[in-house]
């Protein structure tokens, strides 16, 4: 049997998954969403699921990969034998990696372009009208957005091909600190513009009459994204876990972490938002014209506007890794495929999907299905159907299929780590989280 790699240290799954949960999720989607749910209302069901289901399920996805030492489709065989129906949760979470992948990359695609838009000093001067038509003009560009999304998705394939540790740990562990740090500095200048007061209100003030099933759902299924679970990348990098490495602190440093980076982005955006009138409900375009805006008026705005958007497309690219490497992972060890070849074909195929996302962007384009972009159907079949689905299934799996003690063998490390809080852990993986998944699913459905 093949050798398969290990992450090298502690340090390395704490930072490879940091890596995979840090990026768009938190400094893109997560603002538009929710600023399209009420701002507040959002945030605390936000916050919520993100600790109470989000540890739980990613902890539950750790334990299913260093089990079995295998890609989702191998670890679900591995685990519960050849005749079950499981393994299709491992080729469902195939197919959304894919599917994500493929909107993801139409997004970091303009963060490679904003990068070069901040390196030739394109918002200096500039007010709010001329920003907003520069997002316009960006994304209608007859080829400019599909090139940016093709280069990136070769970069992503680039570094995938050359495997686990080289590429993925090293990548991860040398820039996300570097972006919390220029985030806080974000943050503080934030705090200082005229538009604070009332967008920090927006933001952490609360209205509960604004929650109802669609929050709900929108919550959940950004926290899944945000997070990387609920199809398996997860599982991917948990059969890298090294044997003695503790699951449970890492897990929930990731998710405080990304918690964290989240709610920071959050207070970047909104009150500046309010400070230049831009609506909090504008959807793609609120971080690609609030940030410049901010960079704009700053002092070292130009200095600050280029690191953020490097950081952000490595932000994004420790992400599009963790996508790739689930469809890479799943070819090599399902069929005979090279790591190289693996990677340049999950790439070629995201890229046939990936392209009518981004084309669908285009003003007046006829790429709709049912009212909404190709890129919106992507993005809201996976967050509101596939994630919580898979996440659900991966948890009635550990919770219910798996043996009790095979997994308590996982959370104690063979029981060398102490099992009061891992009992609760697992009682809520049992329990609660399934729970609270159905409830919410089910919520979206009758409205
Ligand atoms: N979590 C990443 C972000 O917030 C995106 C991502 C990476 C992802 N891998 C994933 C989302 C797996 C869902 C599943 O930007």
């Amino acid at each position: 049997m093949k050798q398969r790699e290990n992450f090298s240290s502690k340090l390395g799954i704490i930072v490879a998954t940091a890596g995979s949960a840090l990026g768009l999720g938190n400094i893109y989607r997560f603002p538009c969403e929710a600023g399209a749910n009420g701002g507040g209302a959002f945030l605390i069901v936000y916050l919520i699921t993100a600790l109470l289901i989000g540890t739980p399920l990613m902890i539950s996805e750790f334990i299913i990969g260093r089990r079995s030492r295998s890609n989702p489709i191998g670890a679900f065989r591995t685990l519960s034998g050849k005749k079950s129906a499981w393994p299709v949760v491992g080729y469902l979470g195939v197919l959304c990696a894919f599917l994500i992948l493929a909107f993801y990359t139409t997004v970091a695609g303009w963060t490679l372009g904003y990068l070069g838009k901040s390196a030739a000093n394109h918002f200096a001067g500039q007010d709010l009208t001329q920003i907003q038509a520069q997002f316009i003009s960006f994304t209608n560009h007859p080829w400019l957005p599909v090139a940016c999304q093709l280069a990136f998705l070769a970069l992503t394939a680039f570094v995938v091909a050359r495997g686990v540790k080289d590429g993925i740990e090293k990548w991860s562990k040398i820039l996300m600190p570097l972006l919390l740090v220029i985030m806080v500095v974000l943050c503080i200048n934030s705090l200082t513009l005229s538009g604070a007061k009332e967008g920090l209100r927006f933001f952490f003030n609360p209205d509960f009459s604004k929650i109802n099933g669609r929050v709900l759902i929108s919550a959940l299924g950004q926290s899944f994204f945000s997070l990387s679970i609920g199809m398996g990348a997860l599982i991917t990098y948990g059969s890298y876990i090294g044997s003695k490495d503790n699951m449970v602190s890492s897990a929930t440093g990731v998710v405080l972490a990304d918690t964290l980076v989240a709610v920071l982005a959050g207070i970047i955006i909104f009150p500046a938002a309010f400070t230049y009138g831009i609506q909090p409900e504008a959807g793609a375009s609120l971080a690609f014209t609030t940030l410049p805006m901010v960079f704009q008026q700053m002092t070292g705005g130009y200095f600050f506007c280029l690191i953020f958007f490097l950081l952000l497309v490595i932000a994004t690219l420790t992400s599009t890794i963790s996508l790739l490497e689930v469809i890479v992972a799943a070819l090599t060890e399902e069929t005979h495929l090279s790591r190289p070849v693996a990677a340049i074909i999950g790439a070629a195929g995201t890229a046939v999907i990936g392209v009518l996302a981004t084309l669908s962007f285009r003003t007046g384009s006829s790429l709709h299905i049912g009212g909404s972009t190709v890129f919106d159907l992507l993005d809201h079949m996976t967050a509101s159907y596939f994630m919580p689905i898979g996440g659900l299934l991966i948890v009635l799996f550990v919770g219910w299929v798996m043996k009790r003690a095979d997994a308590m063998d996982e959370l104690t490390n063979g029981g060398t780590l102490r099992s009061g809080l891992r009992k609760v852990i697992y009682c809520i993986i049992r329990y609660l989280a399934p729970v609270a998944i159905t409830v919410i699913f089910i919520s979206q459905l009758v409205r």
